[in-house]
């Protein structure tokens, strides 16, 4: 469980996981903060969320708030079974995602959105094919949300950007326009921020 905090998650046989007893709860909790630092930055509503990185699915009750439909990605299988039995509904789908063959493909995301997922894919994939594939993928009106932490406080993620102007010139160099950024306090080192297509 490489990329989870290992308080809260644990490997079973065949590569299912489970999240594991108060800490897990603590995880769960967290998603609120999330989508309140975020929240500011997301359309009323739009046809369909791209989620990179969806984890167990803890954000997708929040995402549907803002999206008709919902799709979600991770590289991890064992989460991905997870999060498809925690969510059932026909809006809602979840894939996973070889590095190796890039992000399935659609026409028209209007929210694209990345929870402490960027800060991964800096270290084990490539995070520029990413964001231009998903710039690729957005229609003229799309945001791109973010919540990802700039400095590896937990000495152990191997985050690679230090700074938001990294984050910034990187979103640029793919066609995305950050236009606003907050600190988190109840996370510290955490950042939220909003891009718009260039
Ligand atoms: C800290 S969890 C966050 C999950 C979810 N975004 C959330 O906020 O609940 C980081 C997630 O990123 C996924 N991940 C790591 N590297 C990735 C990559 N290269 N592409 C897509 N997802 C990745 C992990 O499997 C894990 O589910």
């Amino acid at each position: 469980m490489k990329y989870w905090n290992q308080r809260f998650a644990q490997e079973g046989p065949m590569g299912t996981v489970s999240l594991k007893g108060a800490d897990a709860r603590m995880y769960w909790s967290q998603a609120g903060w999330i989508y309140e630092a975020v929240r500011s930055y997301l359309p009323k509503t739009c046809s369909l969320a791209y989620e990179i990185g969806c984890g167990a699915g803890r954000m997708v009750p929040y995402i549907m708030r803002h999206a008709q439909r919902y799709f979600g990605v991770d590289v991890v299988p064992g989460l991905v079974d997870l999060a498809r039995l925690s969510f059932e509904a026909m809006t809602v789908d979840f894939h996973t995602y070889s590095k190796n063959k890039g992000l399935p493909s659609f026409q028209r995301v209007g929210l694209v959105w990345f929870s402490t997922v960027m800060q991964h894919i800096t270290c084990n994939g490539d995070l520029r094919a990413v964001l231009v594939a998903m710039r690729q993928m957005a229609e003229p009106e799309c945001i791109l949300v973010g919540y990802e932490a700039l400095t590896d406080w937990e000495n152990k993620t191997h985050i690679k950007f230090r700074s938001l102007e990294e984050v910034r010139g990187l979103l640029t160099e793919t066609g995305w326009n950050l236009v606003a950024h907050k600190e988190c306090p109840v996370d510290n080192g955490h950042v939220a921020f909003k891009a718009t297509v260039l």
